[in-house]
């Protein structure tokens, strides 16, 4: 590796999902001057286009990234630009080159200037041959384009720490519940509308059937669990640092449609797969996460009813 460590962090994709949650967590800790926000898309009166530090970036080009990484002084990149699961079906050759193109743009980049980096796998990289319940280890065969893209990044993720000491971690996030943004093309988005839709409509079409039971995570602990993670000393990571499995909550679409039915009168729920359904029968209903338990210390602190109760608290100030 050549190049010095600077103090300030880039986060790319940052107007997605986890964005919105991350980096506002980064600036908590580390300094709103020392995060810089990009992603490919500029949305006029967000937050972090009019009032933070941001740049338009896409991880797809690599001498911008060199640029902005020099000029910006960045010692860590989390790097968070994706296709996400359904929107990558449609278009698995997009989902290809953004997924695994953009992690080797931050890898060589990473490589060149000593970068940390942190890049999320997730629960799709395991096939219907995995456990129900899926351990760390495990043969992975998922049957989507974007699950092969994030196993990719696992191993990319072992190969530049082994061959170049490229520190790069990642957690296979399972679906994620946040209230602050709206879910960003994936298979689990179902948690997330389904809120809204509640107080909303009083009514949800859901796009999976009622018995499908998948790993989820308010999104609390999955900002917690990743900066968890990167604080963690390195020689506390072991062979899974491209993809701690952490387990958050583990519920069918039915139980989280009845938990919003006890708190929101009248509410309705109707199911109606659709194609999403398949991604969703591919995965397992849980993860077993004793190896991020045992190499950094992880723990979850939401279940489903403080999850329920959160989402429907916020969305209703
Ligand atoms: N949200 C979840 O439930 C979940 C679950 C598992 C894993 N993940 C992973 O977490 C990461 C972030 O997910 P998210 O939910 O925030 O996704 P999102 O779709 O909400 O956001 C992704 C962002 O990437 C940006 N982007 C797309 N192409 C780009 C490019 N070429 N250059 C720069 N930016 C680009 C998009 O504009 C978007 O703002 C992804 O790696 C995803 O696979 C998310």
């Amino acid at each position: 590796m050549s190049g010095t460590l600077g103090d300030s962090i880039l986060v790319t994709g940052a107007l997605g999902q986890i964005g919105m949650d991350l980096v506002e967590a980064l600036r908590d800790k580390h300094g709103k001057d020392s995060v810089i926000a990009s992603d490919v898309r500029e949305i006029s009166g967000h937050p972090f286009v009019e009032e933070g530090r941001f740049v338009r970036l896409s991880v797809l080009d690599g001498d911008a990234m060199d640029f902005v990484v020099k000029d910006e002084g960045i010692g860590t990149v989390y790097h968070l630009a994706a296709i996400l699961s359904a929107t990558g079906e449609q278009n698995p050759e997009l989902c290809e080159r953004v997924n695994v193109g953009g992690t080797i743009t931050v890898l060589e980049t990473a490589r060149r200037h000593g970068l940390r980096v942190y890049a999320p796998s997730s629960i799709a990289v395991f096939g219907p041959d995995a456990p129900t319940t899926a351990p760390q280890v495990t043969p992975l065969n998922p049957t989507t384009t974007y699950g092969k893209t994030k196993v990719t990044g696992e191993v990319m993720a072992m190969n530049y720490w082994k061959q170049y000491g490229v520190d790069k971690r990642g957690i296979r996030y399972p679906g994620l519940v946040s209230w602050k943004s709206p879910a960003g093309g994936g298979t689990t988005d179902y948690a997330v509308e389904i809120f809204h839709a509640a107080l909303n409509e009083g009514h949800y079409d859901c796009f999976v059937g009622p018995e499908t039971r998948l790993p989820m995570m308010y999104m609390d602990d999955a900002i917690r669990a990743t900066l968890e993670l990167m604080d963690a000393p390195v020689d506390s990571i072991g062979d899974a640092r491209g993809g701690y499995n952490v387990s958050g909550i583990s519920f069918t679409a039915g139980e989280l449609a009845d938990a919003i039915s006890e708190r929101v009168d009248g509410f309705t729920c109707e199911f109606k797969p659709d194609h999403r359904q398949e991604y969703a029968d591919s995965w397992p209903d849980s993860v077993d996460d004793s190896v991020a338990k045992e190499d950094w210390g992880w723990h979850a602190e939401y279940n489903l009813d403080r999850m329920v109760d959160e989402m429907l608290n916020r969305l209703s100030d």
